[in-house]
Formats: structure tokens, C-alpha cells, sequence
């Protein structure tokens, strides 16, 4: 079933007909991290999160300045990208940020076009329309900024048939641990600063064409501490999804705070990557070594009276803390990861939709107690 059919099935039209339709997108394309030592990241992300080696480029390629890894799960690719040279500004992005997404990268039709559309309407461009080409033929990208130093890139792909980009050679690899059953990119949020949650859900709006799908206000998302406003925005077809966040007042520090105070500014705060069978998937990343946050057990004493009947058993998600959560469509399953680099920045999401198309929200209160347990050990609450 196509993702036309399924929001017409779900009654979503009206939302998607009031997302514009001159920027096309065909989904992420890919989502690349600017990492201080690519070779290890590229490691933890095939060992811990199942990924499978795709592509690389570097000094064999005849890349002097910097090496990328590309993985791949699914429909997932991550691009893992480290410099060589000490004057660069991917050093400085890290130097600044640590580790962290840079590109969020759509696939379009037309990468010219969708340059031209965006920029017309506001966008700050990041790089012209580029063709670059190779013997399995040529891509075409172009690049726009969005909040804090996170880019988003249009890429062109229809005159291609390589492994990935022009540039890149296949990665052949011994070492090719299986995956653990991550499909596609469901959701990627950001962070961005106090009081410009609008602003960013406008740039959405009038520069990308996208269309708010679910909001909430800070009371519905508050704990005795922690508080956040989010809105979420979502393209013509509902594949690309952004909720934007901004931290809002609390007794002590919001979490989305002390992501902006540690990733010093805006910048993506976690990557929901769907699966279809979430206690399989979270078995075998814990098994890896992967860290996810827990929930007291009495978060499952009156779950189901919260949620209504659901077809696993309650034992294996109460074991492995795997958070419910039900709207007027259906329920869905998700579990968040701890951060996954040393700052408190950016973590991921696993998610099992069945049928809900919300994004959690009577987990809320529960999760954010657990992160707040977690900025109690750090000390920064
Ligand atoms: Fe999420």
C-alpha cells in the first residue's frame, strides 16, 4: 500500500493537501554525521545497530581531505564522514558540536528545482546545484541551511546506477554482523532555541511547503522539571517527518536545554528508525551493547487499561522496557536510546507502528522522568 493510500485510509488528506507540492520529495536519501573518527563509528554502527557496509571514499579514492563510511539497513543509509586535514570545516563543526547529523538529505527529482523553489521562498543556500558524475553516471545536488549549522541537501539520482555517490567505490568488508530488522527513517527531531519553535515550523511551512501535523503545548509535555514544546511538520506525501522541539520553562533544566547547551546550539536530537518487530529488533541491539533508557516497572501495572488490547505480550516489552502508546488510529511500540556519543546529544528512537500515527505523547511524562534520572547522574539538571 502506497503512503498516498494509507493517509487517505487514515483521513490525513485534509492535512496533506494543505502541504504545498513545488518541492517533491521522495524520501530521506541519506543522513550524514560529521564524526571525529569515522573507521570506529562506522564499527559501533555495523556491530551495535546492525548496519551492512556500502560505500566508502577517502584517500583510495582520491579524496584527500576527509574519509566517509556509508552504511546501510533497509532503506536507511548513514554517511559517517571525518577529516584528514587539521584545516577543515568538518574539524570545526566538531570541534563545535562533537559528534552530530550535519546532512539530512532528501531524494527529489529534480535537485535544481528544488534549489531554486527554496531558495526563491527564503532558504540560505549551502551549495548551488552541483552535477557530479562518474562511469555509472552522473547525480545532481544542491544544499540548503536549516536550524543551527544542520544542512539539508536535495539529491538527484535518476542518471546513477552506482553504489551511492560519484566518488565512492562499493566497501568490501569481512566483518558484516547481521542486521537487526531497522527498516526506513519514520521520524528525525530538532532541537532548536528557546522561543523559535515557530520560526522553524515557518521555515517548514513557506520555504519547504510542509504542513503541521500533530501539536501539543508545554503542559501537555512537563514534568516536576522538565518541559518542551514541539510541533511536528511533515511533506505533501507524509514520508519526510520533522517534529521541531524548543525547551520550555521547567523547575530545573529541560532536557532540550542541556542538548543545546551541550551541542552548542540547534542541531538534530534523535533519528526514529521503524521496525517491524521491535522486540526482536531492541533484543538483538541490546545484545549488542546498545543502551536504552528504562521506565519504573509500575509504568506497565495499568497499561492496558491505558492502551486497550495489543498483540504481543506484556513480558518481553515490560522486560525490555519498550514504551505503548495509543491514538485514534491505532498504537504504536518505541524505545529511546541513551545517547549514543559522550555528550548528552543525540540518541535514537525505535519505533513499531501499528497503525498510530502519532509520535508517543502519553509517553512523555514517563520517558522524560528517565532522562531526568539521567541529567540527576550527570549533574546537569
Ligand atoms: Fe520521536
Amino acid at each position: 500500500m502506497s503512503t498516498d493510500l494509507k493517509n487517505v485510509e487514515y483521513g490525513m488528506e485534509k492535512i496533506f493537501a494543505e502541504a504545498e507540492d513545488f518541492l517533491p520529495l521522495n524520501g530521506t536519501d541519506y543522513v550524514e554525521l560529521y564524526v571525529g573518527n569515522a573507521k570506529q563509528s562506522a564499527h559501533f554502527y555495523k556491530t551495535a545497530f546492525g548496519f551492512q557496509s556500502l560505500a566508502y571514499s577517502g584517500l583510495e579514492t582520491g579524496i584527500k581531505d576527509r574519509t566517509s563510511y556509508v552504511l546501510q539497513q533497509g532503506k536507511i543509509r548513514l554517511v559517517l564522514t571525518t577529516p584528514l586535514v587539521p584545516d577543515s570545516p568538518i574539524y570545526e563543526h566538531i570541534k563545535k558540536h562533537g559528534d552530530g547529523v550535519k546532512v539530512v538529505a532528501l531524494w527529489v527529482d529534480d535537485a535544481t528545482k528544488a534549489f531554486e523553489e527554496t531558495t526563491k521562498r527564503g532558504a540560505k543556500p549551502f551549495m548551488e546545484p552541483t552535477k557530479e558524475e562518474d562511469e555509472n553516471g552522473y547525480v545532481v545536488r544542491s544544499g540548503i541551511h536549516t536550524y543551527g549549522e544542520t544542512v539539508h541537501i536535495f539529491v538527484e539520482r535518476s542518471n546513477y546506477n552506482g553504489v551511492f555517490l560519484p566518488g565512492f567505490k562499493k566497501w568490501e568488508s569481512h566483518y558484516n554482523p547481521e542486521p537487526v530488522g531497522l527498516k526506513y527513517i519514520d521520524h528525525m527531531v530538532g532541537n532548536v532555541d528557546w522561543g523559535e519553535m515557530n520560526k522553524w515550523v515557518d521555515f517548514y511551512a513557506k520555504v519547504m511547503g510542509f504542513a503541521q501535523l500533530v501539536s501539543f503545548d508545554d503542559k501537555d509535555i512537563s514534568t516536576e522539571y522538565t518541559a518542551l514544546m514541539s510541533k511536528v511538520m511533515t511533506n505533501g506525501n507524509g514520508r519526510i517527518k520533522f517534529p521541531i522541539n524548543e525547551p520550555a520553562e521547567g523547575k530545573k533544566k529541560s532536557q532540550i536545554e542541556e542538548y543545546i547547551d551541550f551541542y552548542k546550539g540547534p542541531g538534530v536530537q534523535h533519528i526514529a528508525v521503524a521496525t517491524d518487530n521491535i522486540i526482536e529488533t531492541v533484543t538483538a541491539m541490546r545484545d549488542r551493547g546498545v543502551e536504552f533508557l528504562y521506565v519504573p516497572d509500575n509504568y506497565y501495572d495499568d497499561i492496558l487499561d491505558r492502551v486497550g488490547e495489543i498483540d504481543e505480550d506484556l513480558e518481553p516489552l515490560k522486560k525490555l522496557g519498550i514504551l505503548i502508546d495509543r491514538d485514534d488510529e491505532g498504537y504504536l511500540l518505541q524505545l529511546f536510546s541513551k545517547p549514543v556519543v559522550d555528550r548528552p546529544t543525540m540518541f535514537f528512537e525505535i519505533i513499531q507502528r501499528k497503525g498510530a500515527k502519532s509520535f508517543g505523547k502519553g509517553n512523555f511524562k514517563a520517558l522524560f522522568e528517565a532522562i531526568e534520572r539521567e541529567q540527576e547522574n550527570r549533574g546537569t539538571l
